[in-house]
């Protein structure tokens, strides 16, 4: 019966932004905001109560992996109960990786894509294509992608020898094309033909346990990578993103690239900042439900990470959302640890536990908390000021966050279908209580109400200049 109401007013709540936090009331007609303000009138609308809670932008996760074949399997969270779960944690936009392969057309890799995310995203998605060759065709359906589809940003892989790494004349071309054309580049760096040789002799030599996936990936691969992702940047004079930044080698390339003027920007996850690489030593394999690549880091590292965020050399928390089931999937890599599928479910606690973490234990403030799960993503891929902010004229993508609740995270409460959480246990304070995107409810008061197939595609604008 809600979805019936045009008109909303999220009435006494504390609005917080990338740039302001303030009291006041926010008007929502036809799924867009248009008025902010204290005190304003709820004559035929909906009234919210967001008294004692902050009203949030809904988060912009940019890196998810739903229903995506991976390391001999497919994960075990798709765009039905991946975007339920995002729902639940905050997030009201991901943007997903589409896999392409070499020879296949690069339409019918996007259409693949659709037909995952259509007629089951609850919240809006948009798609970054990895690309895994560059020939003239390639470039010519890469620069089509761009205005038809409304897909402004190319993953490439410099890690996963013989599956999706390609070499650097591939990554340089993309850089050359994402310039001219005015897109952003992402890359996954670490040093794959290196690892591949780490990884070989390690099993040689008997080494078969989850920890042997962290110790054959070390930090100096991924600093160089990203050295070198960096570089070629910087001769192409183009744009780069870096996923998933773990350690303190990779943050002074970062640093010292935009110290330097370069566009050159970078994202870290959850569970870098959070996890170290202990937990691979969890016995009874338990190490394998830590396995993701990059690898948890020493400890030591989440000083950097933070203090990267904190300064804005690094700009963006995405989650890495690539789910495998321990049992029957992490469970491949028993007896070979180059077998464990990559990756573990964040997609749901990535938001709450930036503010638990984050915010509340006085790290961040709440401002660079908004900037970092919603902005700055929307900003460096297109959809802002559509999304990411609270602004008259945006998508009334909302969350309504209690900062006081605390909770226990666990695979015994959480929405993801994977069948074990990477932080169970763990306290957090706050809670999104009620999720809205574009106007409507797709959480009420901790109660999913959302529909499968609600959540539209977004089509993004080409890349802009931002610190
Ligand atoms: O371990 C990870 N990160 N899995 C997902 C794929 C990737 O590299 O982002
Ligand atoms: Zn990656
Ligand atoms: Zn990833």
């Amino acid at each position: 019966m809600f979805a019936e109401w045009e008109k909303k007013l999220v009435r006494r709540g504390t609005v917080v932004t990338a740039d302001a936090t303030y009291a006041a009331d926010v008007f929502i007609e036809d799924g867009v905001i248009r008025l902010i303000g204290e005190n304003l009138p709820s004559e035929g609308c909906e009234v919210v109560d967001a008294a004692g809670k902050y009203v949030f932008p809904g988060g912009i996760d940019p890196h998810t992996h739903l229903d995506m074949p991976f390391g001999g399997t497919v994960t075990i969270d798709d765009f039905d109960s991946g975007t339920v779960a995002a729902a639940f944690g905050g997030t009201t936009t991901i943007i997903d990786f589409c896999l392409t392969s070499k020879g296949q057309p690069i339409r019918e890799a996007i259409g693949t894509w659709h037909g995952k995310a259509n007629g089951k995203a609850v919240i809006d998605y948009g798609f970054h294509l990895m690309v895994s060759e560059i020939n003239d065709g390639v470039l010519e359906q890469l620069v089509g992608v761009i205005d038809e589809e409304g897909i402004t940003s190319f993953k490439i892989f410099m890690a996963y020898k013989g599956t999706l790494q390609v070499d650097d004349d591939t990554l340089y071309k993309t850089l050359v094309m994402a310039r001219r054309h005015g897109a952003l580049v992402m890359v996954h760096a670490e040093n794959g033909d290196v690892i591949d040789l780490l990884t070989k002799q390690a099993l040689d030599e008997g080494k078969t346990d989850p920890i042997y996936h962290a110790l054959t990936r070390p930090q100096q691969l991924e600093g160089e990578a990203t050295g070198r992702a960096i570089t070629m940047t910087e001769l192409a004079d183009s744009q780069l993103y870096v996923v998933h930044v773990t350690c303190a080698d990779a943050m002074a390339k970062i640093a010292e690239a935009r110290s330097r003027g370069l566009r050159v920007y970078g994202e870290t996850c959850p569970q870098y900042l959070l996890l170290d690489q202990s937990a691979l030593k969890k016995p009874d394999f338990e190490g394998a439900k830590y396995v993701w690549s990059p690898p948890l880091r020493e400890k030591w590292n989440q000083d950097a990470l933070w203090n990267g965020l904190k300064s804005g050399q690094l700009q963006v928390i995405g989650s890495d959302q690539c789910s495998f089931n321990f049992k029957g999937q992490k469970e491949l890599g028993r007896g070979n640890f180059a077998k464990i599928p990559n990756g573990g479910p964040i997609i749901e606690d990535r938001f709450s536990l930036m503010y638990s973490e984050g915010v509340d234990k006085g790290r961040i403030t709440i401002n660079q908390f908004v900037d970092m799960v919603s902005t700055s993503a929307a900003k460096l891929f297109g959809l802002f000021p559509q999304k990411g902010t609270i602004a008259v004229g945006s998508d009334a993508d909302l969350v309504i966050f209690d900062p006081k609740v605390k909770r226990t995270i666990s695979a015994g409460t959480h929405h993801m279908r994977v069948d074990y959480s990477a932080f169970e246990g763990m306290e957090v304070t706050g809670e999104p209580v009620s999720v809205l995107v574009r106007g409507e409810f797709v959480v009420r008061d901790k109660t999913f109400v959302g529909k499968a197939g609600s959540g539209k595609y977004v089509r993004r604008r080409r890349f802009q200049a931002t610190r």
